[in-house]
């Protein structure tokens, strides 16, 4: 079981302090999200700030692209040190060539549904990815809540890991808080990502440890 706080819900004047933060209370990966105003209305980081960032954490960048036509992207958060990038089946004609360009950077490789997306869109790369990532939010803004209809897409995923014989991780992101966390662990997820309700509490450490405690 792994948390990945989403520093999207950080202090962007404070992200170094932010980050070491977590890392000090138990976080497993950091969670980059990358948005550029046109796959998601919001717009965030670049390869720059992945850069930025590598040396002041030991965890792994999980690195969640949220752009249009990710392939000409892939090298440069390759480079600056992401360790897991995530490129979305809606975001790209060729998901396949994605997915060989980011194993060839020896990267490892995400596959990343929306929630209107169904698990039939990635059955044939299921083979070559390290982890999936099931949205449980529309993708763009922290904070928002849960969408229920995402477990049954996580069962469907798990039942095919089971039937083929796949390892990939199954990761969940957006509206994650431990009564979701646990729901999701439930029907097969390992790898949490959770934003706003670890960045915006008052004790974002005690937030790690009840995440913690709820997918024991
Ligand atoms: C949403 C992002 C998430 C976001 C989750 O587009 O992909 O990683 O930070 O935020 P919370 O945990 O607040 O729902
Ligand atoms: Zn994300």
């Amino acid at each position: 079981m792994k948390i990945a706080p989403s520093i999207l819900s950080a202090d962007f004047a404070n992200l170094q302090r932010d980050i070491e933060f977590v890392e000090k209370h138990g976080a497993d990966y950091i969670h980059v999200d990358v948005m550029d105003g046109q796959f998601v209305p919001n717009i965030t980081f670049g390869p720059n700030v992945v850069k930025a960032i590598r040396p002041i954490t030991k965890l792994p960048l999980d690195v969640h692209l949220m752009i249009v036509d990710p392939e000409r992207y892939i090298h440069d958060f390759a480079v600056a040190g992401a360790d897991i990038i995530g490129v979305h089946v809606e975001a790209t004609p060729h998901i396949h060539r994605a997915i060989q360009m980011i194993k060839a950077e020896n990267v490892k490789a995400e596959v990343v549904l929306n929630p209107g997306t169904p698990v039939d869109s990635i059955k044939h790369v299921l083979s070559m990815v390290d982890q999936v990532l099931v949205m449980t939010v529309n993708p763009g803004f922290g904070g928002q809540s849960f969408i229920e209809e995402s477990l049954d897409k996580i069962h469907e995923l798990a039942a095919l890991r089971e039937e083929h014989g796949y390892h990939f991780d199954i990761q969940v992101d957006g509206g994650i808080v431990p009564e979701t966390a646990k729901r999701c662990k439930e029907a097969g997820v390992n790898v949490f990502v959770a934003g706003s309700y670890i960045y915006d509490a008052e004790q974002p450490e005690k937030q790690i440890q009840l995440l913690k405690e709820a997918i024991q």
